[in-house]
């Protein structure tokens, strides 16, 4: 597996705080079944706005290291960009990070206010050509408290990435609203966004197999193996169209069914 959303690379935000801990990190991701990831630190404006050099240059050192103690783990490079009006400008200049080299763009929004005005630079972002991804969905509180927000990003070709660590306190409306949009088919991307090798860190198997089992063998192999593969490769990843058209369908064969009894 490869993990699509970390902060695993040391010194550039929130995440790793040392090589040391880093180190930590890859062999719980080890652990855990794990042989990469896309790590993706934070470029969020006037809280952590690490340079591209730094984060080649943080990369290069963890590479280094690993080689040295002959650890086999593999890291692309990526961004967590926090969505803003500087978004757009940030892309132009390519101060940003895509995901692996791909198109791909993970993004995420401000956990408490209403972020009205993320509909719209998302759609720019895609009129660039790039395509986003919308980082750890059920954390939001605009996703918590208005569905729609979240199924009108779906229709408009967002691919939803939910945290693994949200499946582990059942009582929380995080976990709530993660197995909604599991169940719902909406997510495309499972990742654990480690910050750290104790919490919120890769030990994730217990999580994982609840997925296998609530979603059986063959969404599993695609969402959480095959899709961070796709993404890699900067190819279109595979979407489910949500409920409401299944619903509308069955209206159809009924209002159909009439209309037939009617012309008898
Ligand atoms: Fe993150």
């Amino acid at each position: 597996m490869i993990d699509i959303h970390s902060h695993l690379l040391p010194n550039l935000d929130d995440g790793s705080q040392s090589l040391k801990e880093s180190i930590e990190i890859v062999k719980l991701y080890k652990k855990n079944g794990y042989i990469g990831v896309i790590a993706t630190p934070h470029h969020y404006n006037e809280k952590y706005l690490p340079l591209k050099s730094e984060i080649i240059e943080s990369k290069k050192l963890l590479d280094k290291e690993l080689r040295d103690r002959g650890i086999d783990f593999t890291i692309y490079l990526g961004n967590e960009v926090f969505l803003d009006e500087k978004t757009i400008t940030s892309l132009k200049e390519e101060k940003i990070i895509l995901m692996a080299d791909s198109k791909y763009i993970l993004i995420e929004l401000p956990l408490h206010n209403n972020p009205n005005y993320a509909k719209d630079i998302i759609f720019q972002i895609q009129l660039m050509g790039y395509r986003p991804i919308l980082a750890h969905v059920e954390r939001y509180e605009i996703t918590k408290s208005n569905f729609k927000f979240i199924e009108d990003l779906y229709k408009s070709g967002v691919p939803i990435q939910i945290n693994l660590n949200s499946l582990k306190r059942e009582s929380s409306t995080d976990y709530k609203l993660a197995n909604k949009l599991i169940e719902k088919r909406m997510v495309q991307f499972v990742a654990t966004d480690t910050h750290s090798a104790e919490i919120r860190n890769p030990e994730v198997k217990t999580e994982l197999e609840y997925l296998r089992k609530k979603m059986g063998e063959h969404w599993f192999n695609e969402v959480v193996i095959e899709n961070p593969y796709k993404l890699i490769e900067n190819k279109s990843i595979k979407r489910e169209i949500i409920n409401n058209k299944t619903q509308h369908k069955k209206k159809e064969s009924f209002l159909s069914k009439l209309f037939k009894g009617w012309r008898n």
